[in-house]
């Protein structure tokens, strides 16, 4: 049987970097590990990683991404959770045998080799959640 394995980040669309900073890094204290571009997503992120797990803010670059829609539609605010597991495909073939609804139905591949997909929100009581194997 697949297993998840812990949260491995949380993501927060933001319209403002710098204001989000504000919060994030200056009135919480939490580190910038970095600030990112990443052109594939067509965002700019934010890395404040904690021990296991990290919060990613994202900043859409454009005006026609999907990420940049969901700004415009809903605001900003929480964008997604992220669980690692330990088999991705195994993970998604167990879900998809449950009728649940994926966004993607094979694993990406970002950049740094990780696997990861995305679970439509209309199986997970609303919250967009991505899967990442590493
Ligand atoms: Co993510």
């Amino acid at each position: 049987m697949p297993k998840v394995k812990q949260i491995n980040h949380v993501a927060v669309v933001v319209e403002d970097m710098e204001k989000a900073l504000s919060f994030w890094r200056d009135a919480l204290g939490m580190e910038l590990h970095e600030l990112r571009d990443v052109p594939a997503e067509q965002s700019q992120v934010a890395f404040l990683p904690l021990p296991g797990s990290e919060v990613e803010l994202v900043q859409p670059t454009t005006d026609d991404s999907g990420i940049a829609k969901y700004l415009a539609k809903r605001g900003p605010g929480m964008h997604h959770v992220c669980l690692e597991v330990d088999d991705i495909i195994g993970m998604m073939t167990q879900l998809k045998s449950r009728g649940v609804r994926l966004i993607n139905e094979e694993p990406r591949i970002a950049a740094d080799g990780k696997r990861y997909a995305f679970i439509h929100p209309e199986s997970t009581s609303g919250v967009l959640v991505e899967l990442y194997q590493i």
